[in-house]
């Protein structure tokens, strides 16, 4: 398998030494965890041009900083709340950590399972959603982690895979679950059964939409004809009722909104972020990248509503200690990419990365 290796330019010094090793020849996986090894400890990342990968799966975005934070050594324990294709976890275990990592996406499970089978004395694969962590856990006999990791959203595996039903850009069935052994409504059920008001606040609320109103009203119609099916259906319905505008699919509002609608995207992320700060022992960090504004919002007040020590309201005489303090924050603004990493990886474009570290 041949790797072409970009250089993550942070500095001149560190983009010489790595453009020396363009075009270098790998000829597995463990040479690459290797070698991204050799890259954190020279204090620079190398980011693979994963297209050229036989076995494409997820590109991790924002590696170098997650690592920055969550600092892996040997003797170190962490959760990976989203093992996806298992990018973030390969470089937790490179670096000599043990990782008990979950997915809810049972696919995910397998193909991780199978990539890092290597490092099965010091990683566990799980499946599950994140909001269960606590479970997860204790069920493993594990009660206490140094770190915990959450990469939100989808893979880009799921994005990719039409059979999924994440993509307007692919026909395949409206889905959008990403535990498929769930019971739980499909994207599908929700747009056949859901009222025309319940469409709006999904529209609205989920995928800040504008056109809420018109779309939700134009599917209503449409579904008294035949309910959809399939997500070019949706896809087709939007782009006739809405006028482009900018670079976006008039449709990607929509299906952000569905597939956080189906996944109770929001509803999980809110039960895990205590969960997480209950698992992590003094020094223990909490990573958590987002990829849109509702997340992050909800990431950021979580954060700082612990990472207050003192609370003030206006009756009272002075500030008193906040009994929710529990953590400090290493920086108050998230964390973006490079605009290396966005030239290599269009997808880590919206992806921001907050810290929290227990006090
Ligand atoms: C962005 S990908 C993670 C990629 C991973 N960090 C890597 O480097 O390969 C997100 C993954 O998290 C999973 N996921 C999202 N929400 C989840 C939840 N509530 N519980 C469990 N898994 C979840 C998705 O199924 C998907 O596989």
């Amino acid at each position: 398998m041949i790797i072409s290796i970009k250089p993550w330019l942070e500095n001149a010094e560190a983009g010489q030494r790595d453009s020396d090793r363009e075009g270098l020849a790998l000829s597995s996986d463990a040479e690459m965890e290797e070698l991204l090894k050799e890259g954190d400890r020279l204090g620079d990342l190398i980011c693979f041009d994963s297209y050229n990968r036989m076995d494409f799966y997820h590109e991790p975005v924002l590696a170098k900083e997650v690592l920055d934070a969550l600092q892996p050594a040997e003797g170190k324990q962490f959760y990976d709340g989203t093992l996806g294709g298992g990018g973030h976890t390969g470089l937790l275990l490179a670096n000599g950590a043990h990782v008990i990592g979950s997915d809810q996406d049972q696919e995910a499970i397998e193909y991780v399972s199978n990539k890092l089978a290597r490092y099965e004395d010091r990683f566990l694969p799980l499946h599950g959603n994140f909001c269960e962590m606590d479970r997860l856990l204790s069920e493993v006999g594990i009660d206490q982690v140094d770190g915990v990791l959450l990469d939100l959203g989808v893979s880009s595996h799921q994005l990719d895979e039409a059979g999924r039903g994440f993509s307007f850009m692919k026909d395949g069935p409206l889905d959008m679950r990403m535990d498929q052994n769930s019971d739980g409504p499909t994207a599908a059920d929700l747009v056949n059964t859901a009222s025309l008001d319940e469409l709006i606040n999904i529209f609205r609320e989920y995928g800040e939409e504008r056109s809420a109103v018109k779309i939700a009203k134009a599917i209503v119609a449409e579904r008294e004809n035949k309910p959809f099916e399939r997500t070019s259906e949706l896809a087709n319905l939007i782009e006739k009722t809405v006028h482009k505008t900018g670079k976006k699919h008039p449709a990607t509002k929509v299906f952000q909104a569905l597939r956080i609608a189906v996944n109770n995207e929001l509803g999980v992320l809110e039960e895990v972020l205590e969960k997480a700060l209950k698992m992590l022992g003094p020094g223990g960090v909490l990573a958590v990248i987002t990829f849109h504004s509702l997340e992050d919002r909800m990431v950021k007040q979580f954060m700082r509503s612990r990472s207050e020590k003192y609370v003030d309201r206006p009756e009272w005489p002075e500030p008193r200690p906040n009994p929710d303090y529990e953590v400090d924050l290493p920086f108050r603004k998230p964390v973006g990419p490079t605009d290396d990493e966005v030239d290599a990886n269009v997808r880590s474009r919206s992806a921001k990365l907050r810290v929290a570290t227990k006090v």
